[in-house]
Order: C-alpha cells, then sequence, then structure tokens
C-alpha cells in the first residue's frame, strides 16, 4: 500500500520515516497558504548570500518541499537557475516552470545526486521529519555532501508553543512527549547550527530567531500562523488524542480552545534560520 488513509486523511505508508502530518489535497493547502505569511515574517526566501549566483544560474535543491510553493517562487524570480523539489510524498504542483524539477524521494535513503552537485540546498519545517539521529548520521551529512564548495544550505524551524493558556500548555506539553516518544526534537532549531559546525565543512554558520505571536496581536502573519497551527493540530489528532489518551472529540476541543486562547492571551513559539557557507 503506498498511502494509509487514518482518520479521513491521507498518510505516506513509508517504514522508515517518522513523519506524522498528512500528505493529502488539504495539507498541500494549508502549505501553500502559510507559504506568503512566511515571507513577510521573514522579509523574503531566503537570507543567504545567493542572490547573485542565482541571477547567473545556480543548482538549487528543497529538501521536503511539500507543495513546491518556495520553489515555483524562486523558479520565477531567477529563471536562469535550475530548481529540484524533493519529497516523500507527491503532493506538487502539476503546471511548473521548465527550470523546475520535482522528485518523490525519502531523503533518510540517500539522495540520486553525485557530490557537490548543489550551490544552494534549502529545507522549511521538517523538525517531525527526522529523528535526533536521523539528523546528525543522514540529514546533515547529505546536506554536506550535496553542496559544492562556496555554496550554501539554508534551514528554517519552529519550536514548541509557549502561552499563558492551559489548553495550549496541555498541546505543547503533549507535544513535548509525542516528538520525544519519537525520538524527534521539537526544538532542532537551536542544535542545527552545532550539527554544521561537527561537520567541520561549514563556515559563516548563522541562527537568527524571531518569535512569532499568534493570532490578531501578532498582525496579519500572526492571524496566518494561528489558522496554520490550529489547522495543523487538527491534522494531527489521531496520533495526539492517542498519545495524550484522551478521545478525538476532546481533543478536537483542545485545539479550538488553542485558537480561542491565543486571542484572549498571549501565545507565541520561536522560529529558527540557520545558514551555513561550504568551505572552499
Ligand atoms: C511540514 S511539511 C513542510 C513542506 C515545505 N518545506 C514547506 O515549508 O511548505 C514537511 C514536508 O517534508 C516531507 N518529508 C517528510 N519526511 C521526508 C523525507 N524523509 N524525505 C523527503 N521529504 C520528507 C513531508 O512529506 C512534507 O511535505
Amino acid at each position: 500500500m503506498r498511502f494509509r488513509i487514518i482518520g479521513g486523511r491521507r498518510f505516506h505508508n513509508i517504514s522508515n520515516s517518522e513523519y506524522f502530518i498528512p500528505n493529502d489535497d488539504e495539507e498541500a493547502d494549508r502549505l501553500i497558504r502559510y507559504h506568503d505569511a512566511i515571507k513577510d515574517i521573514w522579509g523574503g526566501l531566503f537570507h543567504s548570500p545567493v542572490e547573485e549566483k542565482l541571477r547567473q544560474g545556480a543548482r538549487v535543491i528543497d529538501f521536503g518541499c511539500g507543495a513546491g510553493a518556495w520553489i515555483l517562487d524562486m523558479a520565477k524570480q531567477y529563471p536562469n537557475s535550475m530548481f529540484v523539489g524533493i519529497d516523500i510524498s507527491p503532493i506538487f504542483p502539476t503546471e511548473f516552470p521548465l527550470n523546475v524539477e520535482f522528485i518523490e524521494y525519502n531523503v533518510l535513503d540517500g539522495l540520486p545526486y553525485e557530490d557537490a552537485s548543489f550551490d544552494f540546498i534549502h529545507q522549511k519545517f521538517m523538525a517531525g521529519a527526522f529523528t535526533e539521529a536521523q539528523w546528525e548520521e543522514k540529514v546533515i551529512p547529505e546536506m554536506t555532501r550535496l553542496t559544492r564548495p562556496n555554496g550554501w544550505v539554508e534551514m528554517l524551524e519552529s519550536d514548541n508553543f509557549i502561552s499563558d493558556g492551559n489548553a495550549t500548555n496541555r498541546i505543547s506539553k503533549a507535544l513535548q512527549n509525542f516528538f520525544t516518544s519519537k525520538g524527534m526534537n521539537c526544538r532542532i532549531g537551536e542544535e542545527i547550527p552545532c550539527l554544521l559546525e561537527n561537520t567541520n565543512a561549514f563556515s559563516e554558520i548563522k541562527n537568527k530567531k524571531k518569535t512569532i505571536i499568534l493570532g490578531k496581536k501578532g498582525g496579519k502573519s500572526g492571524e496566518e500562523t494561528l489558522k496554520f497551527c490550529t489547522a495543523g493540530l487538527s491534522s494531527c489528532r489521531i496520533f495526539l488524542s492517542a498519545n495524550m489518551n484522551i478521545m478525538p472529540e476532546h481533543y478536537d476541543a483542545l485545539v479550538e480552545t488553542f485558537s480561542i486562547e491565543a486571542e484572549k492571551t498571549t501565545s507565541c513559539y520561536n522560529q529558527y534560520r540557520i545558514c551555513g557557507h561550504k568551505k572552499i
């Protein structure tokens, strides 16, 4: 069976991946809708100093590209560059420009490219995709292998919710427990610079942190982030309710309160943007 259907949502069925978020049209829409908010929050599509190289013509890969919104924006802006989007699940757009390729592939299997094939490697929101051991033994080594000397890697990650609200704190604790039970780290964004440092292959490693306030208090992007997180939590209902030992219906009510609480109190989380320059 290529996919698993659980609680009316479609999930991948790949044995060496702990990734637990659906891969259906509803999830593709959620990812696409959040793309513009991310651009607003961070003031653009990337922070690494690769603009000139992209204008001239670079080879770029996005690990876990999802519905491909980042790739499509980049390909339009930099027509001389070639873009590859890799994802374990085929939720790619059906129409895309000639300088784009989408490939269904599991990053954990090692990618079908020669060493030093890319000038820029990008990866976003993969904390729930890899265990800590996989980050250290597979993902970072594969990025290191594929990046050309003088090329750049860039990753964007989120951590867990911080709030004055009880429901949000319960969800935050459940997420922490769930991640730990799978060997994953929901605060991996803080650890990535160290993982890059340990390869001895990167210099100029930087980690920029932004705190995102959910809901109206966080402006337009805060409102979008709240919708994105609420929909994301709803899509985890089967796994998280089981982990919390509560009925899925009780979990739904908790997620609704999470959303209401964000407007009544203050709920936030941090995002981390990590860049590293491959040594020559
Ligand atoms: C939270 S989504 C983020 C998608 C995209 N980066 C974005 O920001 O819109 C994580 C994506 O990683 C993909 N993924 C998870 N594990 C993967 C793996 N081992 N190899 C390739 N893709 C993976 C999922 O299918 C999903 O599309």
